[in-house]
């Protein structure tokens, strides 16, 4: 398995627009495209940087699992995704080293890309997010 780069970082915002305040009038990354994710009852921004992306999450809903998390910690990274050439393996290579994972098999997102989490009792805290593109 070769973990190939970080596709993106996730940070969970309270006002997307209010975010923006900081990572595009401040930082001045650009928003490549804002998005509605109503099976997560979310609102995602992505902001490219070089080669990977910062995702703004931002709930509409009380009740989804990011706004019961932020609910419990509050705004920030929510977590961290990386491309890998081969989900299947590196799932297997994982279990095989006694890691606990969320999906045991990928899931399948829209645009076709095979996605996976690891859970943050085995990574020191970090919800960790495994991308493959088709
Ligand atoms: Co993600």
């Amino acid at each position: 398995m070769t973990i190939k780069r970080i596709d993106h970082i996730a940070i969970a915002v309270e006002d997307l627009n209010q975010s923006l305040g900081f990572w595009e009038q401040a930082l001045g990354l650009h928003v490549h495209e804002v998005r509605n994710v109503p099976e997560q009852a979310v609102d995602v921004a992505f902001l490219p940087v070089g080669a990977s992306e910062i995702e703004l999450v931002n709930p509409v809903t009380t009740d989804s699992g990011i706004a019961k998390w932020m609910q419990k910690r509050g705004p920030g990274i929510h977590h961290i995704c990386f491309e890998v050439d081969d989900i299947r393996q590196t799932l297997a290579e994982l279990a095989e080293h006694g890691m606990e994972l969320i999906d045991k098999e990928p899931r399948t997102n829209k645009d076709g890309k095979l996605y996976a989490f690891v859970h943050p009792r085995s990574t020191g805290g970090v919800l960790v997010e495994l991308y493959q593109v088709p």
